[in-house]
């Protein structure tokens, strides 16, 4: 569960709430802020005639019942005409597995999270939300909300093979590729969560150095002290 510095980016995704004139509106409420950076409460941005969908972002292995509303929908036609709405989401961690992730109050239209994310498992939600009438009509376009998973590092890089097997000829030229190791983690691709750097622990004898690694490829090569197998 370390946490590695420069993903507070991420956080700048949080406090976003738009506001699209009439019609169905998405609020994102999950507003922590961790870098004091953002104000406290959500501040409205108008755009004529569009739908606005703000990404809801939400970190992974971490109690998210505080963030609580995560996201609400509202529909101001409905206000207008004072219309009795219910409203509904569908999607992934709703109606589709992983079930029962996310809950939502029909009557106010707040969406709320009930478990601890796992981005292996689900990096992405994507949701539907609909304001009904009495009859089950939409009384709005059905809104899609996005809701990724940030990714912690909470995975150890493992080697692909339990043992990698290398053979070098006697006397071989410095610099020759004896081997190439490789690993894999499963934190968020291309990110320093999922950056392996390799590193030899022990090499036998130690000195003079008969091999040395590139820490980034995995490849090992011969220096060019020269390799004599009668006496290595
Ligand atoms: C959502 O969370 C809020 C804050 O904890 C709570 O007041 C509300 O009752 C919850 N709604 C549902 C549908 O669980
Ligand atoms: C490392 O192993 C993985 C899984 O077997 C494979 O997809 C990947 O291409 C390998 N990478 C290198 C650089 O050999």
């Amino acid at each position: 569960m370390a946490r590695s510095p420069g993903r507070a980016y991420a956080l700048l995704l949080l406090l976003i709430c738009f506001n699209v004139g009439s019609g169905l509106h998405l609020q994102v409420l999950s507003t922590r802020n961790e870098n004091k950076l953002l104000p406290k409460h959500p501040h409205l941005v108008r755009q004529k005639r569009a739908w606005i969908t703000a990404p809801v972002a939400l970190r992974e292995g971490e109690d998210l019942s505080k963030k609580n509303p995560i996201a609400k929908i509202h529909s101001d036609l409905a206000e207008e005409r004072g219309l009795k709405i219910t409203y509904k989401y569908t999607g992934k961690g709703i109606t589709e597995p992983p079930f029962g992730i996310f809950v939502f109050n029909k009557d106010t239209g707040e969406l709320n999270v009930t478990s601890i994310l796992d981005r292996e498992e689900t990096p992405f939600f994507l949701l539907t939300g609909y304001a009904l009438d009495a009859r089950g009509n939409n009384v709005e376009k059905p809104l899609e909300l996005r809701i990724k998973v940030l990714d912690i590092n909470d995975n150890e890089p493992v080697f692909t093979q339990d043992v990698f097997v290398g053979s070098v000829e006697e006397l071989s030229a410095a610099h020759t590729l004896v081997m190439k190791i490789n690993a894999t983690d499963a934190d968020e691709p291309n990110t320093l969560n999922s950056k392996i750097s390799y590193r030899i622990v022990s090499l036998e004898p130690a000195y003079p150095p008969v091999f040395y690694l590139n820490k980034d490829t995995g490849e090992i090569y011969t220096t060019s002290v020269t390799l004599d197998r009668e006496v290595s």
